[in-house]
């Protein structure tokens, strides 16, 4: 199996659940990166944002990136927008086994919504705002999102379904 797994998508699209399940399974290592970064920085990604700026975050973000991306005993979360900027994609794709968790905008809406307050981008936002950043956001992301190995649309994915498909991935090749 090509490794690290790289669990990518949307904000609130179940990139961290479904990674540390996937590990356990897995007997792999779970790593988020968010959480790499803000050990790194000391404080919360929403105090890089409103401290340092969305810029700062995004170069911290691709170079922390790289780092993580050499253990290969891992699945990896990202942020929703790691993939997204300064080619990460093509990195991401080069070293390890992406897969794209996608979810329409309704649901990610209504995801979303139930868990704002730590995501810097939509804290703020009312619901109509929400609504319409989602839809500008995932009109200037699908493209990077596209590009994963594997792509999920069920809801809930089973584990042992996604084995199934990582395998036959493989077989493929
Ligand atoms: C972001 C997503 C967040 C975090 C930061 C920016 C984004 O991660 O990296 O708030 O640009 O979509 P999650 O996808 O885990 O919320």
């Amino acid at each position: 199996m090509k490794l690290p797994i790289i669990l990518i998508g949307f904000m609130a699209s179940g990139k961290s659940s479904l990674g540390k399940k996937l590990a356990r399974k897995l007997n792999l290592r779970f790593t988020d990166l968010d959480t790499e970064i803000e050990k790194r920085e000391g404080i919360s990604i929403t105090e890089i944002f409103k401290n340092k700026g969305e810029a700062y975050f995004r170069a911290l973000e691709t170079e922390i990136l790289q780092e993580v991306l050499q253990n290969k005993d891992h699945v990896i979360a990202l942020g929703g927008g790691a993939v997204c900027h300064s080619n990460n994609i093509d990195l991401v794709n080069g070293f390890g086994l992406s897969i794209y968790l996608k979810k329409s905008n309704a649901q990610l809406l209504g995801r979303l919504r139930q868990n704002k307050e730590e995501r810097p981008l939509v804290a703020d936002l009312n619901d109509v705002e929400l609504k319409s950043l989602i839809q500008e956001k995932m009109n200037e992301r699908a493209v990077f999102y596209e590009q994963a190995h594997l792509i999920i649309e069920e809801d809930k994915p089973k584990i042992s379904d996604l084995l199934e498909r990582i395998q036959q991935l493989e077989v493929e090749k």
